[in-house]
């Protein structure tokens, strides 16, 4: 990795089976980060556990299933450096030194923490550990010193504090260590689910980026289209429409060409779902493939992630050296 380049750092929660929204909302991203920047892309396992300690039972299968997916949209290990939090315990480490000196208040207002609580049913996030999933956050960023984080919308205020955090820690201990990173926001075309509000796991209006093609076939027969449209010969409205949508981000070479036929009411919705159908599945056929090629052995994605955690400690422990040096922990 050339000694110019920027860093990035970003991270995926291992909580489930990935889908359409992660490819568009994510994972395209992240693969051209890997052409200008040094990429460093982490399985947030103990972000994971902050939520699901209840039942923990799958993240570490959820872990590998994701890396596969990241492997098969071109996420690549020569190029990034691909790897586990859980394995680097300078995370950790960094984590409890970044808690020390972040005020209460900071992590007590952060939007995303009162709105989990409101939110999320069915888990119990008072935790003490949950308060501090910002921190943690900042932790893995600064780790790597990153310039810039490729985060969604809704994780602003986590890289916002992380800034914050670094301001003090340069004003308590009078030496600059870290570089202020940047958030680098992905302009996702908001992908909807198959019902239309924004695809999440939660909702059950999932395309997984693993599905198998009959699957995926029914689910797009069912999905919502354009209400205003009750016959075929009415003429729709494909701005608006859902399924529509889907043209621009899968097949924009030939989404002019539908949206024409369906507001001219030649193309009607059932042919429009059959032939997006067959999109997607070309589409997703590199998810497929990569599961058939592993045949279900985790083991080389884990030498992979080993390998990866070697790296990415090289550099985690050097930055820690230095931070407790600042925090008076080690001689200078
Ligand atoms: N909190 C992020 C999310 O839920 C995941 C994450 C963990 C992350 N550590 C990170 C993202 C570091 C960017 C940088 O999406």
């Amino acid at each position: 990795m050339s000694e110019q380049r920027q860093r990035v750092v970003s991270g995926m929660r291992p909580t489930g089976q990935l889908h359409l929204g992660h490819l568009v909302g994510a994972l395209q991203n992240w693969k051209r980060l890997q052409e200008r920047y040094d990429c460093f892309f982490m399985v947030a396992d103990y972000h994971a556990l902050m939520s699901e300690y209840e039942r923990p039972q799958q993240i570490h299968t959820w872990s590998y299933e994701n890396v596969l997916d990241w492997l098969a949209c071109g996420i690549d290990p020569q190029r990034s450096v691909i790897f586990r939090q859980s394995d680097v315990p300078e995370h950790t480490e960094l984590f409890a030194l970044l808690s020390i000196v972040t005020p209460l208040g900071w992590v007590e207002r952060v939007p995303t923490y009162k709105e989990q609580l409101r939110e999320i049913e069915g888990r119990d996030l008072t935790t003490y550990g949950f308060l501090g999933y910002p921190v943690l956050q900042a932790a893995d960023i600064l780790l790597y010193k990153a310039q810039a984080v490729p985060v969604g919308e809704d994780q602003l205020p986590h890289v916002e504090l992380t800034r914050e955090i670094v301001r003090r820690v340069h004003f308590l201990f009078k030496r600059e260590i870290f570089p202020e990173p940047s958030a680098l926001l992905t302009e996702s075309p908001r992908l909807s689910g198959t019902d239309g509000r924004k695809m999440s796991k939660s909702y059950g209006n999932t395309i997984n980026l693993s599905e198998a093609p009959e699957k995926i076939r029914a689910i797009v027969e069912k999905m919502f289209t354009d209400p205003a449209r009750i016959k075929m010969t009415d003429p729709g409205h494909p701005d608006t429409c859902n399924v529509c949508g889907y043209w621009g981000t899968f097949a924009p070479s030939a989404a002019a060409r539908a949206h024409d036929e369906c507001r001219r009411s030649i193309r009607g919705c059932v042919q429009n779902k059959r032939e997006l159908s067959e999109v997607i599945v070309q589409a997703t056929e590199p998810f497929r493939q990569i599961r058939a090629k592993i045949g279900g052995s985790y083991d080389e994605i884990e030498g992979m992630l080993q390998a990866g955690a070697e790296k990415a400690r090289s550099v985690a422990r050097h930055t820690i050296t230095e931070v407790k040096a600042a925090f008076g922990l080690i001689g200078q």
